[in-house]
Parts: structure tokens; sequence; C-alpha cells
């Protein structure tokens, strides 16, 4: 039988600062508070998955350093298996996360450090946990020649292909071909095909163009007017959940790809796992950090219960 959910992609300790705005060049501001904590879109996304219940496979790469231990310390005390590789020649990457005091919305640079240095021989040899998961995730933190392998070895073993084109990049769009969903957010869609998305048609405009570079369904987050499920002849509206007072946005699509992806491989509809994906990252907008503020299966549930 399968096991759950395989996650491709970037561990990095998030550094997050909270501060009324955004210095200057050559401004030094005092911010209102300081926290750091795992991060990574992968790895968040693996344990948004793991504590909606889902059995996770991490596949990665970290230096051999303080930061790396934080990721293994993290990825034991959530129950994922890693296939993580060690290396001594780059360090565990790092995110600056500055977050707006009132408002809890984010800029982000990150820094993938060791697992910028994924390739695609590093995916084939972890091939096999690929190959026996139910749904693959994979993003585009660590380079995209090692996010296509992933779903090439996944689309040939029969598992189920989510995308999350984060952040945006430019490649090759034959990488959609290999996509049972690409979940992208605004901004990304927009990036990817020059609609903007400011509306619910315009998602379902930019969602068109997404089936036709060859994605099977394009699920579009939205933020606060939550998300269009996008698939040929069938285009639904997830309307958001509310779970309480906005704390900290950073990871909220995270939330959404690992919630979606965890009910996915419990074999749940597609658009009920958007439901149950849109649900998780209304909980953990509430909450500080990214990872830390997964919730867990029996939250999601009482919040869709609602
Ligand atoms: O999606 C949120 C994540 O993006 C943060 O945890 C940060 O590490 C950046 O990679
Ligand atoms: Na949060």
């Amino acid at each position: 039988s399968r096991n759950g959910v395989a996650v491709l992609g970037v561990f990095v300790v998030d550094l997050a600062f909270r501060a009324g705005n955004m210095p200057a060049i050559g401004e030094t501001i005092a911010g209102s508070g300081f926290a750091m904590g795992p991060g990574g879109k992968g790895s968040n996304q693996a344990v948004a998955a793991a504590r909606a219940g889902a059995g996770v496979t991490f596949i990665s790469r970290i230096g051999n350093d303080a930061f790396g231990e934080l990721a293994i310390k993290t990825w034991e005390s959530e129950g994922i298996r890693p296939r993580v590789a060690k290396t001594a020649e780059a360090p565990t990457g790092a995110a600056f996360i500055y977050v707006h005091e009132t408002r809890g919305d984010n800029a982000i640079i990150v820094v993938p450090g060791a697992a910028g240095g994924i390739s695609p021989a590093d995916v084939d040899a972890v091939a096999d946990a690929i190959r026996e998961s139910r749904v693959f995730v994979t993003q585009l933190e660590q380079p995209v020649e090692a996010a296509f392998r992933g779903l090439e070895i996944a689309r040939a073993a029969g598992s189920i292909t989510v995308f999350n084109p984060a952040p945006a990049i430019k490649f090759d769009q034959s990488l959609f071909a290999l996509c049972d969903y690409v979940v992208p957010n605004e901004t990304e869609a927009e990036a990817l095909t020059g609609i903007a998305v400011g509306d619910l048609d315009g998602a379902r405009r930019a969602g068109d163009a997404l089936l036709a570079k060859g994605a099977g369904t394009a699920l579009i987050t939205l933020g606060e007017r939550g998300a269009l499920f996008h698939a040929r002849g069938r285009s639904l509206h997830v309307p958001p959940f509310t779970a309480g007072k906005v704390v900290e946005t950073t990871g909220a699509g995270d939330a959404f790809v690992g919630g979606f992806a965890a009910a996915l491989a419990d074999g749940v509809d597609p658009l009920e796992a958007a439901r149950f994906g849109a649900a998780t990252a209304a909980i953990s907008v509430t909450r500080p950090g990214t990872a830390p503020a997964m919730p867990r299966r029996a939250e999601i549930d009482a919040l869709l219960r609602e």
C-alpha cells in the first residue's frame, strides 16, 4: 500500500521581525518583536500535512550546522520521515521575514543554502520514497530541475502530483503537463500567466491559461477571498474560512498546500480537499510563525463543521 505524502523542498530557519514599516536603505528602525523558528516552504507544507494526519516523507538537503539540527529536531517531533542529505559544503538556509506589526502581512528574503544545491541526481537517489507516495508535492525554492525530476518520477509511478510554483520564477512551461494540481497564489498566478488576478474573474482567466499550459487543475489561492478550484468544465469558488484575528499570514500558502495534500492522500474528493486546505490556512494565520502555526487535524475538522 502507498504511503501518504512525499514533499520535495526546502527547510530554512525563519527569522521574523515585526515592525510598523520596512526600514529604508541607510536607516535603522526599532522593531517590536522577533521570533526564530522552523520554516521553508517545503518543510512547512510537510509539517502542515503531518499535523493534518498524513504520513509524510520530506526530501531535502541541509548543512552540517545548528540550523540543520533545528531541522532534524522539527521533523522528529512532527513524526516526519526525512530523506535528507547533509553537506559540509553549504550552510542550512535562512529567511529574513518582515512582518507588518498590525496587519500581519509580510515581505521575505529567503536563502535556501544547502537546499539550493539539490540536483536531479539527488532526487533520483530517493525515487523509492516518491514512487511509494500517494501524493507528491514540490515548490520552487530548490532548483527547478530537481522539482521537474520529482514530478516526472511521481507521474510515472501514478502518484497525484501537486506543484506549488513559489516563489514566482521563470521555468520551462513543459513542467505543467506533469502536474495534476498547480497551486499558485494571486501573485504567482499573475507572474505565470501575465493575467491580473484581482478578482474571481481574473482568477478564472488565469486558471484557463494554466490549464492551456497543461495543468490538470489550477487551484489559485486568493488570500482573504478563499481560493478558486479551476478544472476543465468545473470552476468553483472555495469560500474563505475565518478562525479568529489575523496575527501573521506568513506560511498560509504552505498551510493550504499541506492540508490539501493530506486530504488528497486520505482519498478525499479534490474540491473537499481544497476546502480542507482553506480551513488549514485560516487557522494558521491566527498564530505567529510558519511551521509552528500549523493546526492539528481536530482543529481543522472543527472549523469545517462550523
Ligand atoms: O511560505 C513561507 C516561507 O517562505 C517561510 O517559512 C520562509 O522560510 C520562506 O521560504
Ligand atoms: Na502564521
